[in-house]
């Protein structure tokens, strides 16, 4: 069973539903209206109503839980953490993919978005905000230390367009 936190309108959930076809994926998110997008663009997965901080599953229920640019907006990561580590079963992994080094190549892209926002976006607010959050969130060396004080390992980080994001895969201890 894989659990997709932080889902959103569930692009990653399709993702990880067409790589694991014999998998139930269930897709987590609080907003109600992100998940009704979810749904309508994966109508074969299960999406629930749910709080980072409280999920409503038991100890040891799930193989993998992924988190995409999800984290970033949980101001408790650690108490987000010690639930995901409840929830995955001993030897599950634990996929999180956020924005990565804070480096040239990243201001480039706040400069992207930032030109891309004043020329064609009617309402910026999200598009700042997406700026403002990336830029407060750890970079990945820090956020592995983290994800290991929480009884995580590391078993494999991969970095994309020059560590402006960034994949790790943690299995828990
Ligand atoms: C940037 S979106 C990520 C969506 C998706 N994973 C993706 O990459 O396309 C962050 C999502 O986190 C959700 N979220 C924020 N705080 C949450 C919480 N405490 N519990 C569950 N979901 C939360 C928001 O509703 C939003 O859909």
């Amino acid at each position: 069973m894989i659990l997709d936190l932080c889902c959103g309108t569930g692009d990653f959930t399709k993702i990880f539903s067409k790589l694991n076809p014999s998998a139930r994926v269930i897709g987590l998110d609080n907003s109600i209206d992100m998940l009704k997008l979810a749904k309508f663009k994966n109508p074969h997965s299960s999406f629930i109503q749910g709080d980072c901080l409280n999920l409503p599953f038991g100890e040891n229920e799930f193989d993998i839980v992924t988190a995409g640019f999800g984290l970033r907006n949980i101001e408790d990561r650690n108490k987000a953490l010690s639930q995901i580590h409840k929830v995955l079963k001993d030897g599950g992994q634990f996929l999180h993919l956020d924005f990565g080094k804070h480096n040239l190549f990243s201001k480039i892209f706040d400069l992207y978005v930032k030109f891309l926002t004043v020329f064609f976006v009617k309402n910026p607010e999200p598009y700042l905000y997406l700026i403002e959050s990336k830029n407060d969130y750890p970079e990945p060396n820090e956020l592995i230390q983290e994800f290991e004080d929480c009884g995580f390992k590391m078993l494999k980080r991969k970095d994309f367009l020059f560590g402006v994001i960034s994949a790790q895969v943690f299995i828990k201890g």
